[in-house]
């Protein structure tokens, strides 16, 4: 028996990179997984490959910075299976600049996807996790959530909100039997970090700084994340799990 067996798991930005691997795990434990995204195509794609292993997965695009979108993503969520059990709000864009060279736009349009995005899908699941009887929501913060590093103001800052609204939400929603929790990956192979191992100072920096001295596959923050969204973890609520390597440790 799967250990998300029974359950229905809404996974944003599940198209690429870790999301999509955290849809494929749950799947592969039982859960019925929405997978959203504002990429369709590589959504869809995601979607036939679960359905194609025997899992159950749909596509839903959607937009995370958009209450609107949020609405209806929930909406049909209820409407096609009556509840939501576990929200991973994985969906982030990446900024690699200072803070000098960040423009008002930029750093608008990283809070509202990766802080309000938060936000918003933290308060829209209420009502379909209500339905379930309760329910666990899995925030996907970072390192840079906790630690700085240069060239890196508005995601660190979006991180870091990320971090304490998880906190804010523990409190907030546990009267509605909603357990919160972050999740602090370190350096992930994904197309956000993509030829970062190629880059030979990049590569040797990584080295230095990780304890385990590489780079991590997204399967192993997907271990990680269901762990979170499992209901092994009954009593962890409003808490922080670093899956970064040891980079953070010294
Ligand atoms: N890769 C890393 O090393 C790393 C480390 C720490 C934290 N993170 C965080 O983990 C999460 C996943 O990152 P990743 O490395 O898999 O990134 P990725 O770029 O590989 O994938 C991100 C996915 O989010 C989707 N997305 C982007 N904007 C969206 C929006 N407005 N609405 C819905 N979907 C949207 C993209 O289409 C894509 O499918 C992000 O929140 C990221 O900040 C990544």
């Amino acid at each position: 028996m799967g250990r998300l067996e029974g359950k229905v798991a809404l996974v944003t930005g599940a198209a690429l990179g870790m999301g999509r691997s955290h849809a494929r795990l749950f799947a592969k434990e039982g859960a019925t997984v929405i997978i959203t995204d504002v990429n369709e195509e590589a959504g869809r794609e995601n979607t036939q490959f679960i359905n194609d292993a025997g899992g159950k997965a749909v596509f839903l695009k959607h937009d995370v910075a958009s209450e609107a979108d949020w609405k209806q993503v929930v909406d049909q969520a209820i409407e096609s299976y009556g509840k939501v059990d576990i929200l991973v709000n994985n969906a982030g864009i990446l900024l690699s600049k200072s803070l000098e060279d960040t423009s008002v736009e930029e750093w608008d349009l990283v809070m509202n996807i990766n802080l309000k995005g938060v936000f918003l899908g933290c308060r829209a699941i209420v009502p379909a996790m209500n339905k379930a009887g309760g329910g666990s929501i899995v925030n996907i913060s970072s390192i840079y959530g906790i630690i700085g590093s240069p060239d890196c103001a508005a995601y660190e800052a979006s991180k870091g909100g990320v971090r304490l609204l998880t906190k804010a939400a523990a409190t907030d929603l546990v009267k509605h039997k909603i357990r919160v929790n972050s999740i602090h990956p370190g350096m992930i192979k994904t197309e956000m970090t993509k030829g970062i191992e190629d880059i030979p100072e990049a590569a040797a920096g990584i080295a230095a700084k990780v304890l385990l001295g590489r780079m991590a596959e997204p399967e192993e923050v997907s271990n990680a994340v269901l762990f979170l969204a499992s209901d092994e973890s009954s009593y962890v609520h409003g808490s922080e799990l670093v899956v970064d390597g040891g980079y953070t440790t010294v």
